[in-house]
């Protein structure tokens, strides 16, 4: 997943990820051009929308990075 790339590289996103990807916080929230968006071969599921709705800025074309294959 996204998340897994944001961990493994040691990139510096302070908190990001928090819930390891338990589908539980919404840390890992991207916003994402609606080109690469409409690219995504799966939609989000009804609990990611969830959480997702608990999200900062939340948009039409936002995704949780752990759900992100
Ligand atoms: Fe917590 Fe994605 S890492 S919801």
């Amino acid at each position: 997943s996204l998340l897994d790339v944001v961990l493994n590289n040691n990139l510096d996103f302070d908190g990001y990820g928090a819930c390891g990807g338990t589908l539980t916080c919404s840390t890992c929230h991207v916003i994402l051009k609606k080109e690469d968006f409409d690219r995504l071969p799966d939609t989000p599921t009804e609990e990611e929308n969830d959480m997702l709705d608990l999200a900062y800025e939340y948009t039409d074309t936002s995704r949780l990075g752990c759900q992100i294959r």
